[in-house]
């Protein structure tokens, strides 16, 4: 695998949580989530390029931070855009042609070393590869109607990193926004290609709530216990 890319996003304000700092500088294991991130994709490919998106707001926090935490990972701040969708292609304009370029949720900070080595394989052959993990709830539908029970097994959460061929992603990046592109994979599919979905990890969980962090902290001090040689990373 050769001119390997990654767009961490990290533009959102992170209302939901409703800490004071955006979500991902939030601490979790001693470190901002996304420096979580940020290191585990420098393990697998030291080589490999880094966009992180910020709002501007925020940009100014996020070296002190840097710096605070002695992060050394090398990476490009470009400043975040409205939504997620204007972020990933604020990110893009830093990213040459060819090679392969993922997109990751800051909001992710417990990807793996596997994951991230088996998306950019697999997109490596198909072009595209987006991580995907079964339900294990019951699930309903509902409507102005009423509601109705779902065949929980004809649908998948789907995850990050996704992995495209560079040349698609910036086509895809091309086209207008519609509120419907809630993430890569519905980005590139409008630009009319096909999703090649991989197993993602149901431990990639995004902090999205404050009930979120508390599982995540249990996740990654159990990792730790695991293996502590290899600790911070997975
Ligand atoms: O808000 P939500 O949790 O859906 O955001 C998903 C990811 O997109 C987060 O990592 C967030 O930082 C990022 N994002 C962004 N720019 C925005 C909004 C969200 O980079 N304007």
């Amino acid at each position: 695998l050769q001119d390997l890319s990654v767009i961490i996003v990290a533009g959102g304000s992170g209302t939901r949580m409703t800490s004071e700092v955006p979500k991902q500088f939030i601490p979790l294991g001693g470190k901002p989530l996304l420096i979580h991130s940020l290191e585990t994709f420098h393990t697998v490919f030291p080589g490999i390029r880094i966009v992180v998106p910020l709002a501007d707001l925020f940009i100014e926090r996020w070296k002190e931070l840097v710096s605070a935490y002695a992060c050394t990972v090398p990476h490009q701040i470009v400043p975040g855009g409205e939504t997620r969708f204007h972020s990933v292609k604020q990110g893009l304009q830093l990213i040459p042609d060819g090679g392969l370029t993922g997109i990751h949720d800051s909001a992710r900070p417990l990807v793996t070393c596997g994951l991230i080595k088996r998306a950019y394989e697999a997109a490596g052959e198909t072009g595209n590869a987006v991580p995907a993990i079964g339900i294990g709830e019951s699930l309903r539908s509902v409507s102005r109607e009423g509601n109705k029970p779902e065949v929980r097994d004809r649908f998948r959460i789907i995850q990050t990193p996704q992995v495209f061929r560079t040349s698609l992603l910036k086509r895809a990046y091309n086209q207008e926004y519609r509120e419907t592109f809630t993430d890569d994979a519905t980005v590139v599919e409008a630009a009319g290609v096909a999703i090649h979905l991989i197993a993602g990890e149901s431990d990639n969980l995004k902090v999205t709530y404050p009930a979120d962090l508390i599982f995540a902290e249990a996740i990654l001090s159990h990792r730790l216990k695991e293996s502590p040689a290899s600790s911070p990373l997975p």
